[in-house]
């Protein structure tokens, strides 16, 4: 449904996106990673035909960005960043006339408005300036926009910025009820939304895709994927750490709690590639160690994010 080739983006020296290429599927959602500054921001501006590349293409639902970049936009639904719209308009003037502008006219626009004005609940501020609504709401509105031609495609620049938990939690609903029926690319770096709603992420750095796998296959790039914690009824004896390392597949034994020679917590990580659960609970039932609680790790996407950008 999207295609990104060699896509790059340079401002006087500053390479913003530097030759990214990749594929969204349809009925994907993709979550856009990274740190301030990544990148995000451009790439999406490009896809959504708001500014030129510097080199490369993008093509959306088979139409390419320079050869039809009308047919392009008709497909896309667009949240930018920080949510702009027209502060002075009511809500409804601000949909009339995007319905307007993606061509909708008489009860085609109204049924439409209506449909919109439903489904982003702005039902209670319909006729209120835009300027006098929260955060919240403003943020709503320009997701209503978005949605005014039901288009295939939604490009959401960081949909939950500023909004409040439960604003939060009702916009990754809204994202996650329309994800049955739509391609969706969502910027973010709040990396619980991203594992919450989206079924792949790529990472970018600097410009660059550090990292493209489902939220499970990120966790998995961490070094606490199939760690195991353990939580002993009493302090260990000193060489149980070193008994702990020399186990098949144990690649370090960290404690957590409790005095450093004699720890009443252990994390204990795998090698690359290893299981060890099974290998470090019938250690412990063998050694007739007590033991209060035993946690699997699938690992942390949060360690994962820090090492591929280099934070
Ligand atoms: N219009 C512009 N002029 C100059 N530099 C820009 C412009 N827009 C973005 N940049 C720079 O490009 C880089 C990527 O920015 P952006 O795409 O907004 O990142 P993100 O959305 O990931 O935070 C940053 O270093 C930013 O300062
Ligand atoms: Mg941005």
């Amino acid at each position: 449904m999207i295609e990104i080739r060699e896509l790059s983006k340079i401002y006087g020296n500053i390479r913003a996106v530097d030759n990214i290429s990749f594929r969204v599927e349809k009925g994907e959602v993709l979550g856009f990673l990274g740190p301030n500054g990544a990148g995000k921001s451009t790439t999406m501006k490009i896809v959504t035909c708001y500014i030129p590349p510097t080199s490369g293409t993008v093509e959306v639902g088979g139409k390419d960005i320079f050869t039809d970049p009308v047919g392009v936009r008709e497909q896309i639904g667009y949240l930018p960043e920080s949510a702009p719209s027209y502060p002075e308009m009511t809500v409804t003037e601000f949909l009339s006339f995007i319905a307007e502008v993606r061509g909708y006219t008489g009860a085609e626009r109204t049924r439409r408005i209506d449909q919109i004005t439903e489904l982003t609940s702005l039902r209670d501020v319909q006729i209120q300036i835009i300027d006098t609504l929260s955060k919240g709401y403003r943020q709503r509105v320009c997701f209503a926009q978005a949605l005014i031609h039901d288009p295939p495609v939604l490009i959401l620049d960081e949909p939950t910025d500023g909004l409040d938990p439960n604003q939060k939690h009702e916009m990754r609903e809204v994202i996650r009820r329309m994800s049955k029926e739509k391609t969706i690319i969502l910027s973010t770096h709040i990396l619980e939304e991203m594992e919450a709603v989206c079924g792949r992420a790529i990472i970018i750095s600097r410009g660059r895709i550090v990292a493209d796998g489902t939220p499970r296959q990120l966790a998995a790039m961490s070094k606490y994927h199939n760690a195991v914690t353990l939580k002993l009824r009493s302090a260990a004896k000193p060489a149980l750490m070193k008994d702990l390392e020399k186990l098949k597949g144990v690649a370090e034994v960290a404690p957590l709690a409790g005095k450093k020679d004699a720890p009443t917590a252990f994390q204990i990580f795998a090698q690359k590639g290893k299981v060890i659960l099974q290998e470090v609970t019938s250690f412990l039932e063998k050694k007739k160690i007590s033991v209060e609680e035993v946690y699997l790790e699938h690992g942390r996407v949060d360690e994962v994010f820090r090492e591929v950008t280099g934070g």
